[in-house]
């Protein structure tokens, strides 16, 4: 797989996809980012990801499952290789003009994968805050759509001189979405009847500190709304 996804890379014209992230202030879409057969070295791995993949519900924000970092580095290694493919990173830091980097080894967020596969999963309008001194990127890659679901964003919502601009995306397999969570206001509409969504979420940082409570704040987040208290808290061997 890397062989073939470097090739897509350096085939890439960058440069208007740098000035489009940064017109978009600081959001971007690579539509067909992916083929099909390359996905499909991701897919093959979802059958055993099933019976660790944790359900939520927060009224009036959130429901849906995921599969933390930990879990995907136990039983689909593979996600965890691509995170820190070299040439994709740089990648990301080209389309970012920010030197990215791979989150710390101890968070959970770092890699995962989000699932919603029961009737209103969803989740309602927020920010990637970040709770890191620096920024926090997240790339959001499209695995399995057979849903009605959309990625609703806002673009300039934080920007002192432009107006909000709302929009509608389909999250379609092979589809690369980036962007600064601290700018892009953004929800996922409710999942229908006999439809399954999953997503593979990345998140980059520019500065992999944090301070202690602001760690606890983002650990308690991710216990509750994400991965659950045993995945964050009792952390498994940690590797990278
Ligand atoms: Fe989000």
């Amino acid at each position: 797989m890397n062989a073939d996804l470097k090739n897509i890379l350096s085939s890439i014209t960058l440069t208007s996809l740098k000035e489009k992230f940064q017109v978009q202030d600081e959001f971007l879409v690579i539509e067909n980012f992916l083929p099909q057969s390359i996905l499909n070295n991701f897919i093959t791995n979802l059958p055993q990801l099933n019976s660790v993949i944790n359900r939520n519900y927060i009224p009036n924000h959130k429901k849906g499952g995921s599969v933390s970092k930990y879990s995907l580095d136990n039983l689909a290694p593979l996600f965890k290789e691509f995170y820190n493919l070299p040439f994709f990173l740089n990648f990301l830091r080209e389309i970012t003009g920010e030197q990215l980097l791979p989150c710390p080894a101890d968070d959970a967020h770092s890699y995962a994968l989000y699932y919603y596969t029961e009737p209103g999963d969803h989740i309602q309008y927020h920010y990637d805050t970040s709770y890191y001194k620096g920024k926090r990127f997240t790339v959001l890659l499209g695995l399995v759509d057979n849903s009605s679901c959309k990625l609703e964003y806002q673009l300039y919502r934080r920007h002192p001189n432009r107006e909000t601009q709302t929009y509608s995306l389909t999250l379609n397999p092979g589809t690369l979405v980036v962007f600064n969570g601290d700018k892009l206001y953004h929800r996922v509409t409710p999942l229908g009847i006999n439809e399954e969504r999953i997503v593979l979420t990345l998140e980059y940082v520019t500065n992999t500190n944090m301070g202690n409570f602001q760690r606890f704040i983002s650990n308690m987040k991710d216990a509750i709304a994400y991965f659950g208290f045993r995945q964050v808290f009792l952390k498994p061997r940690i590797h990278r």
